[in-house]
């Protein structure tokens, strides 16, 4: 996605910053965000395959608090409506699965689990190629987002989370002032997606997500925006961790 007019774009080429230990930054990074009031939450938003994932996950380690994949929730959700027979544009057979199933979001080294109805959800399930297909139509469901986005906050309340998703700065977490927006060109994006050896067509899902009525893919207007089509995963780690850094008046 094009940054809008006015929005601020930093292309963080070149940036060679030293690798600084978060444990004496700050007080609040230093506790991981468990002792301080109210827990350290970074929210990374990005369309498909821009990297976030990974970032998210490298700043949550050097951090100290929970990598969460907000769209592992979605994903899951989806592999439980196909699981069921239920046809993802079936709205209303959704809505009722939605209403009688259980999420349990749990942590493993760091790193959010999901389960859905005491399944737990590994790789296979979410990444699974008719997933792809349907997660998009399914998220745009304003009552899966509301129940979605409603486990996402409960988590956090309780544990600092470098989360990453499509409104994690926009709508689940609008008030925390270290948002990200992790973005891409159309073909390097691609490119990481076949290399993986997934099929997945991205552009669709990010049609899908960025024309959605419930909480489409937006760039939050105070949202650091990196476009890493041309940085490595640890220059755009680096940007990142010097933005928290500097809002943290280290
Ligand atoms: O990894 P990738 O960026 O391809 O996608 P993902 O984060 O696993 O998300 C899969 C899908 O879930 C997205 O295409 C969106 O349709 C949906 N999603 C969402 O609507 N809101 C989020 N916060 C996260 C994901």
């Amino acid at each position: 996605m094009a940054p809008g007019p006015g929005k601020r774009f930093l292309k963080f080429s070149g940036l060679r910053s030293p690798r600084k230990s978060f444990a004496s930054v700050s007080g609040t990074v230093h506790d991981g965000g468990e002792m301080s009031q109210s827990p350290l939450i970074i929210a990374i938003d990005g369309p498909a395959a821009s990297g976030k994932s990974t970032v998210a996950k490298r700043v949550a380690a050097a951090l100290g608090i929970v990598f969460v994949n907000s769209g592992a929730m979605y994903r899951a959700f989806t592999w439980w409506v196909l699981q069921n027979g239920i046809d993802p544009g079936d709205t209303s057979a959704v809505r009722d699965l939605l209403a009688r199933t259980e999420f349990a979001c749990g942590e493993e080294d760091g790193i959010g689990t999901i389960a859905v109805a005491g399944v737990p959800m590994t790789r296979h399930e979410l990444a699974a190629s008719d997933v792809n297909a349907a997660v998009s139509p399914i998220a745009a469901i304003p009552e899966v987002r509301e129940r979605l986005v409603s486990e996402q906050r409960r988590y956090a309340s309780a544990r600092g989370v470098a989360m990453e998703g499509r409104d994690i700065g926009s709508v689940v977490f609008p008030e925390t002032p270290h948002k990200f927006y992790i973005d891409a060109s159309p073909e390097v994006r691609e490119a990481r997606r076949r290399a993986e050896g997934i099929e997945d067509s991205i552009a669709k899902r990010d049609r899908i997500d960025s024309s959605r009525k419930a909480s489409p893919l937006v760039v939050s207007g105070d949202a650091l925006i990196v476009d890493s089509s041309d940085l490595s995963a640890d220059e755009v780690v680096d940007a990142v961790l010097a933005a928290i850094r500097e809002k943290m008046g280290d």
